[in-house]
Order: C-alpha cells, then sequence, then structure tokens
C-alpha cells in the first residue's frame, strides 16, 4: 500500500501533486509520504499485537531524521548498525533505551558510546565481540545488555547480496556453537544476556524461511531463556516488498491486483509466526526496513536527452546510480512512471543516468510511454536503501528530500552544495 496516485493525469503524493514539488525544489528529487510510513508501521504493529513487542525500525534503509521522527512519534525503537546511526538517531528524537545496536564489526568507539547512551542490546556477531564489550563495560563500570545472533544456516531464497543467513555469510554465530557461546559469555562479569537475535535476509517474498527459521532456532531459545532469562527474541527484519507492480489510477486498485494479494502481508507474516512465538513468554523484537520505508518515497528524474542509436532508445535522465544504486547493485527492478500519464503506444525504452559506467541504468528495455526532453518520471519503491546508499561519484549533490503529510510537504533534507562536496579536501604542502 502506498500514496503515489494519480489524479486525472497528474502523479500525487498523497494530497500534493508531485509536479508542483519539482517546480519548487528542483530534480533529481526524493519524496517521502508520511501517511505511508504511518500505516505500514501500524499494520506491523497491530499485526503484532498478541505479542508483547517492539518493532525497532532498520534505520539504514531510510535515516532521514523527518523518517525517524514520524516513526518514533508513533512508538519505533531503532535498529542501528553505527555509533553515527544511534547519534542521528537520538538528533530525531529516539530513545537510546529502544535501539538495538548490530553489525559485525562494531568498534571499541562505538561500543563505548552506545553503552554510556544507555542502548536496549548489543546484537553481538562473534566472540571476540562479546569479550571486548565485556572489557569495554567493566572499564565502565557496567553492564552490557546483550543478545547474540544466530545464523541459522535457511536459505532466505532471496538475492545473494542480501541473504544473511546461512553459513556463506559473515553474519551471526553459527547455529551448532550458539549455547556454547552462550554459556562462555554467562562467565563474562560484566555482560547481562538479554536476548537472543537472528535475521535471515531481505526482501522475503514468502513466509516459509521465517518459519523454517523460527522453528528451528524455538527450542535452542526456549533451553537459553531457562538457562539465562532471556528477556527478548528478535526475528530481525527482511519483509519482502512489491517492485514490480505498474500504478494504476489509485493506490486502491493496485492493492486489490491478483499480485498483491498474494504477496507476504503483516497479517500472513503474523498468523504464521505470532503462535509459534507466543508460547517462548518473551518480548518480540522486530527489525523492518524496507517493509516500512521502501514503497514510502519515489525518486523523480527529468528526462534530458532522447538518445536513439541502433536498436535502442535511451532516456538519458538527470538522476544516476549515485543517487539510486539498486539496480546497478542488485539488479533491482523499480517501476518507472511518468509524473503526467499519457496514453498511445508503449516504447521499448532504456532509462540511463549520466554516469560514465554501463551500469548506471534504471531500466533496461522497458516498455514506456512517449516522453520527451523535459519531462518527467518517478521511480517508485525506492524509499528504502535509495538516498542512504547515495555518493558523491562523479563530484554529484546529493539530492534533496521532502516529506509529504496530506497536503503539507516540507523539505526535509536540502540539496546539498556542490562545494560542500570537496570541502575536506586539502592540497598537499609540497604542492602550494
Ligand atoms: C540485522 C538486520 N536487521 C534488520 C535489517 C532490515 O532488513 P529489511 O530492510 O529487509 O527489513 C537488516 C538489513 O540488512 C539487518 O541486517
Amino acid at each position: 500500500m502506498h500514496y503515489f496516485h494519480y489524479v486525472g493525469d497528474k502523479l500525487y503524493c498523497e494530497g500534493v501533486a508531485v509536479e508542483s514539488l519539482v517546480k519548487k525544489y528542483g530534480t533529481p528529487l526524493y519524496i517521502y509520504s508520511q501517511r505511508t510510513l504511518t500505516e505500514h508501521f501500524q499494520k506491523l504493529d497491530r499485526a503484532l499485537s498478541s505479542l508483547d513487542h517492539l518493532i525497532c525500525f532498520a534505520m539504514k534503509s531510510n535515516s532521514n531524521q523527518a523518517v525517524l521522527r514520524t516513526l518514533g512519534n508513533l512508538g519505533s525503537g531503532f535498529d542501528i548498525v553505527s555509533e553515527g546511526e544511534l547519534r542521528r538517531a537520538m538528533a530525531a528524537g529516539a530513545d537510546p533505551g529502544k535501539c538495538v545496536f548490530a553489525g559485525v564489526g562494531k568498534t571499541e568507539g562505538e561500543i563505548e558510546f552506545a553503552l554510556k547512551q544507555g542502548v536496549y542490546s548489543f546484537n553481538v556477531e562473534s566472540e571476540p565481540e562479546l569479550a571486548r564489550i565485556n572489557r569495554i563495560a567493566a572499564r565502565l563500570k557496567k553492564i552490557a545488555p546483550v543478545a547474540v545472533r544466530v545464523n541459522p544456516n535457511v536459505d532466505a531464497k532471496t538475492h545473494a547480496k542480501i541473504t544473511t543467513g546461512t553459513y556463506e555469510n559473515k553474519f551471526g554465530i553459527a547455529f551448532e556453537e550458539i549455547e556454547a557461546v552462550y554459556a562462555r559469555a554467562a562467565k563474562l562479569k560484566n555482560l547481562r544476556l538479554r536476548g537472543f537475535q537472528m535475521h535471515i535476509g531481505s526482501q522475503l517474498t514468502s513466509v516459509q524461511p521465517f518459519e523454517q527459521a523460527v522453528r528451528k532456532v524455538l527450542p535452542l531459545v526456549q533451553r537459553l531463556k531457562a538457562k539465562h532469562g532471556l528477556e527478548f527474541f528478535s526475528i530481525g527484519g527482511g519483509l519482502g516488498i512489491v517492485y514490480d507492480l505498474a500504478l494504476e489510477s489509485g493506490s486502491a486498485e493496485w492493492w486489490q491486483s491478483a499480485k498483491a494479494k498474494s504477496i507476504l502481508t503483516p497479517a500472513l507474516y503474523a498468523a504464521r509466526l505470532a503462535p509459534l512465538l507466543k508460547p517462548l513468554g518473551l518480548r518480540i523484537l522486530m527489525e523492518p526496513g524496507r517493509f516500512i520505508s521502501g514503497n514510502a518515497g519515489i525518486l523523480v528524474t527529468r528526462i534530458e536527452y532522447v538518445k536513439r542509436t541502433g536498436k535502442k532508445n535511451f532516456l538519458i535522465v538527470d538522476a544516476a546510480m549515485n543517487d539510486l544504486i539498486r539496480p546497478a547493485f542488485y539488479e533491482a527492478y523499480h517501476e518507472i512512471v511518468p509524473l503526467r500519464r499519457k496514453g498511445g503506444q508503449l516504447i521499448s525504452s532504456d532509462v540511463v543516468g549520466p554516469i560514465c559506467e554501463s551500469g548506471d541504468f534504471f531500466a533496461k528495455d522497458r516498455p514506456l510511454p512517449r516522453v520527451g526532453e523535459g519531462d518527467c518520471l518517478a521511480l517508485l519503491s525506492a524509499g528504502a536503501y535509495g538516498f542512504v546508499m547515495a555518493s558523491n561519484y562523479n563530484t554529484r549533490s546529493l539530492v534533496a528530500e521532502v516529506l509529504v503529510n496530506g497536503k503539507k510537504y516540507a523539505i526535509v533534507r536540502e540539496r546539498q552544495p556542490v562545494k560542500e562536496i570537496w570541502a575536506g579536501e586539502k592540497i598537499a604542502p609540497w604542492q602550494k
């Protein structure tokens, strides 16, 4: 579900014509729908209502402070992966006591900072990390709350670059070793074994791998709870979204389609998992990123040139792989629609950016309406792993971001002034 839809022939985000935002803020431009973010969060929250639960939004998927504030106001905690993310969440008003700190490479400085702020849990990925956290906690005369991340060795059946729960991956500790790790960790005096964590991958479109993983670890979690008095079980994130649904005349219609009906919904997810989790008597944490933010954002781009060469019709746009790397990095599909809906024949087109890489494309051989120089296109479902993965490659400024709420809108990140890109650079003394 999302609130990007056509009214007449114009694309709207909630009650605001996207064209009017383009006029005001230019392109490329990320636009987020607050109502979509809110409804996605609430859908999940309601689905989990039979469980004592906390949703910790995976802010790696979208860390704009206005997005974090939206979710924080709804009661969300945050799944963080760096000191920077913790600082950013706190700047947006987050309570560190509702933050879980994940990641395989936490530095000494990051652990010390997070411990001082009072994060809810460190989700630990290795024994050396447990030892390091214990050492730092002892020095600070603190007790560090930890959960160990299990690698359940379950195939999430998703893209190789976003699967995390098999023994090919660097994440977590092997299922067979976990119990012994908890036993050794229990001897470390400055740790509190607070929970248990897993995350098997991202963009999962079937409930089956989640269920398989939960069923596999349940007896283990029960034993660990009995032995070590655990308080929570985090089942990670990974709920997939629909990327390849054409935008029809309204979101309601979109949601009715057969394909939309076959996707993994929070209701189905909870119906299969809650009965397994409830008897544990533990607090259940969930770390969704993409499910909440993915369909809540679009990237709008302007066509600079139409180039017909050989067999191809290239639409050369002003956004590039540095603004949205998902197609280049994951071969990801994003629906592309014009801001002004057009009838007529569709033309097979490649939508490409201006960067000097063949990987700088958004779509290949995509049937699109006849559009021309100066027309704008929207890349849908760009709210997760979009802006957050942007770079300054080719000395291109980070683009602006706008949040829409009903008929209101606000710029929530200014376009980066180009001089800022090299502001930290210096000429070496011997070059002066
Ligand atoms: C530990 C952990 N939790 C949650 C997430 C969020 O995943 P998703 O955006 O697919 O929900 C990730 C993504 O990489 C992760 O590594």
